[in-house]
């Protein structure tokens, strides 16, 4: 089975990619080493690629990073890319979605439609890369609902998630529709053809 030393340095994305691997690949932990990697690329694709070759020159391994928006079509796809930092340079989980939630307080419920995109990417030593694309659309609550999950998860519903919050779901739930579980089924396929 392929080893990826993980180059997330985010624990809860990292337990949903162990999650979605378990079986097909081992996520090695990021070393404790690799310093914060500056995420200042225009794209997710950017910044992943930032994250996993940081990782990679370090562990001299094929290393895997994940890069994460929200895409909000009443915000023109904001916060996108910068949906960490959505509420300034240290906000943290509680920060940003309480400016989410206050940006889309005039907006009625017909356009709160909104998708969580992830690219996922692995660098290997010899210079290559392979990178996947998952998606999933939904909307945007009127109040967050649900414990379950991180960041913005209380406020996403996804439109397979019969009206559920992605935090209103267990872990298992999730991980069948989500978009990192996507992008990472997608990169498994591109792992397993290389
Ligand atoms: P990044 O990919 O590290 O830039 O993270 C983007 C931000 O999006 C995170 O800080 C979280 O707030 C949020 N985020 C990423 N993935 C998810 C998810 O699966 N559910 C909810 N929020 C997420």
């Amino acid at each position: 089975m392929i080893e990826l030393v993980c180059a997330s340095a985010n624990p809860d994305k990292v337990a949903e990619m162990a999650e979605v691997l378990a079986g097909h690949a081992v996520l090695l932990p990021r070393p404790e080493g690799v310093g914060d990697v500056a995420e200042d690329a225009d794209d997710l694709t950017g910044n992943a690629r930032l994250k996993a070759q940081a990782v990679c020159q370090f562990a001299g391994a094929a290393a895997l990073a994940d890069d994460t928006g929200l895409e909000v079509d009443a915000l023109g796809g904001a916060p996108g890319v910068h949906s960490a930092r959505y509420a300034g340079p240290d906000a943290v989980y509680a920060d940003n979605l309480a400016r989410l939630m206050a940006d889309m307080q005039a907006v009625p419920p017909p356009q709160r439609t909104a998708r969580f995109r992830s690219v996922v990417m692995v660098c290997f030593p010899d210079g290559s890369e392979l990178a996947a694309e998952g998606v999933v659309e939904g909307v945007i609550t009127v109040e967050p609902r649900g414990t379950g999950g991180f960041g913005y998860d209380p406020v996403f519903a996804p439109a397979e998630g019969g009206g559920r919050t992605f935090a209103e779901m267990g872990a298992a739930a999730k991980n069948s529709l989500s978009h990192r579980a996507r992008a990472l089924r997608a990169l498994l396929e591109l792992l397993r053809d290389r």
